[in-house]
């Protein structure tokens, strides 16, 4: 049992090397290692396997064909009529086949997984491993999905105390706009998209402007697999594209990842409209998201953990570490692993296997975030040198003074470190806390009691434990944040599909 109290642990440095090397906090799930030898994904592909990656990187440097010219905000209104007309037979088709065709969907995407990767790689700036991970993810929503749906679509008998028949019917609602980010411009586009789908609704779907490549070859791979070409429409551009699609009246919800600031926009023009429907929102957004290290976490596993968590995929996930707590009495010490872990990241192309860290999406993502580097100054504990051609942002650390210094995203490879007291981990989870997101926190602790505390006072979507904070897995860690960072429901979870759906009861009297 790794539940040791801080004085055991204190007393007897071996139980805790072995406390960590051994069992872990029983109630939180050890990490799937997406690289651990024998790890196969739902598609049987063994991800550890280094040929796979030697294999797959002649693939992913084919060059890709970049389609030109985007939808303009006066052909959202067609695309929306589309789906709409090919609501009333989608929507009435079974759900068992509506899921099978998710799964068909699912085999295809394991099909073509080089060419996504390509696509992934070239467009996105993926790490091969990313883009491996950014495959497996958007097949495993498919598969994941299309099980709930077949487990909780169907109608329910509800008792009829007087003898009547109550039945509850999930039937879709209508046209859905699905808004996605470029971070994962495969897996969040389509996990959001295909939920929409199976539970009876057509989409218009719409990619951010950076990546509308691996959007085309996804909807293309959803109408191989049987999506009506109505059912699912594919419109891409920028900002104005997205307005013209979300101010639509007759779009009868709206699945959105991307920035606080852009679903704070969605939600006021859902409701801008006197006479239109009042529609769901699912937001899903950023955060500040803190790891809290005690004294009695073990320093190498917390190094490992914070350099995964913070600068892997450049550090642009809504999920990354952007702000890390180490107890005052072992800060330096672990402050000094850690800089020596951040020299061993390799800053290169996202084609070669042995970069762990590529460009970040972007000129106007590179400028903002090289100048807050550069406004940082003294405060750089830690940077490394980028190769001089490209949108590579180095991997730094910044000290702050205080927790409260940090008071919006960065998004990438940008770690701020400050320290707290021991005795006040409740005053720093609630000092977290208030800066209103709520999205991922991390505790690297070796006592139960303060595991205890953590899961009962961190306001967030997704708390890790003596592990890093990233990579979710589908159906084991549904992701989602509350407060500034989204509006609840948790993708890859056991209650994402309801919130599709329009909930019907018809009670009949006999
Ligand atoms: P963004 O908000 O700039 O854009 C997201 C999408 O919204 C794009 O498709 C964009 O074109 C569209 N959009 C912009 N203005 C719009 C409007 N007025 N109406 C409708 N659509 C509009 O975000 P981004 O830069 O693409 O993505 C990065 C952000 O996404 C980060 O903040 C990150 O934390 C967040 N994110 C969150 C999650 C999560 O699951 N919580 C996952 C990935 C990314
Ligand atoms: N679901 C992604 C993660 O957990 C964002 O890293």
């Amino acid at each position: 049992d790794a539940r040791l109290t801080e004085a055991e642990i204190l007393a007897d440095p071996v139980a805790k090397i072995a406390a960590v090397g051994g069992a872990r906090h029983p109630s939180i799930p050890l990490p799937i290692d997406l690289f651990r030898p024998g790890h196969r994904n739902s598609g049987g592909i063994d991800l550890s396997d280094i040929s796979t990656l030697e294999r797959t990187r002649s693939a992913v440097n084919v060059p890709v064909a970049r389609e030109t010219g985007d939808t303009q905000a006066a052909d959202v209104k067609a695309a929306v009529s589309r789906a709409q007309a090919a609501f009333g037979e989608w929507s009435k088709r079974p759900v068992a086949e509506r899921a099978a065709i998710l799964e068909r969907l699912a085999d295809l995407l394991e099909e073509e997984r080089d060419r996504l990767m390509a696509i992934l790689v070239q467009e996105a700036f993926k790490t091969i491993p990313d883009a491996i991970g950014e495959v497996r993810e958007a097949a495993d929503f498919c598969r994941y999905y299309a099980g709930e749906a077949r487990a909780r679509l169907q109608p329910v008998e509800l008792p009829g105390p007087t003898g009547e028949r109550n039945t509850l019917h999930m039937d879709g609602r209508g046209v859905w706009a699905t808004v996605a980010p470029w971070n994962f411009p495969l897996a969040i586009f389509l996990g959001q998209t295909v939920a929409a789908l199976v539970t009876g609704n057509t989409v218009v779907a719409k990619p951010a402007p950076q990546t509308p490549e691996i959007a085309r070859a996804a909807v293309a791979l959803a109408h191989r697999a049987g999506v009506p070409a109505d059912a699912l429409v594919l419109v891409t551009g920028g900002p104005e594209v997205g307005q013209a699609l979300t101010e639509d009246a007759r779009v009868m919800g709206v699945a959105f990842t991307g920035s606080t600031a852009t679903a704070k926009r969605i939600a006021r023009t859902l409701v801008a409209d006197d006479d239109r429907p009042i529609v769901p929102l699912i937001a899903e957004t950023g955060g500040i998201n803190a790891m809290i290290v005690d004294s009695t976490a073990l320093p190498e596993q917390v190094v490992a953990d914070v350099v995964t968590s913070s600068f892997r995929s450049a550090g642009q996930r809504c999920s990354a570490l952007r702000l890390l707590l180490v107890q005052e009495e072992v800060a330096d010490g672990v402050i000094a692993m850690l800089t020596g872990a951040m020299e061993t990241l390799k800053l290169g192309p996202t084609g070669d296997p042995a970069t762990d860290v590529g460009p970040v999406i972007d000129r106007a993502a590179y400028d903002k975030l090289m100048a807050y580097r550069q406004q940082a100054g003294a405060r750089v504990i830690k940077t490394l040198d980028a190769p001089a051609d490209g949108l590579f942002v180095p991997p730094t650390l910044v000290r702050l003074d205080r927790i409260e210094d940090l008071d919006r995203e960065w998004f990438g490879p940008i770690l701020h470190v400050a320290t707290w007291a021991a005795g006040t981990l409740s005053e720093t989870i609630a000092r977290v806390n208030a800066k209103g997101y709520g999205l991922t926190m991390g505790l690297h602790s070796r006592i139960a009691r303060a595991v205890e505390v953590a899961e009962a006072e961190a306001e967030v979507g997704n708390l890790y434990v003596n592990r890093s904070m990233i990579g979710a897995v589908v159906g084991s860690q549904p992701f989602g944040g509350e407060g500034l960072s989204g509006t609840g429901p948790k993708a890859g979870g056991p209650h994402y599909l309801y919130r599709f759906c329009a909930e019907r009861a018809v009670s009949v009297d006999t």
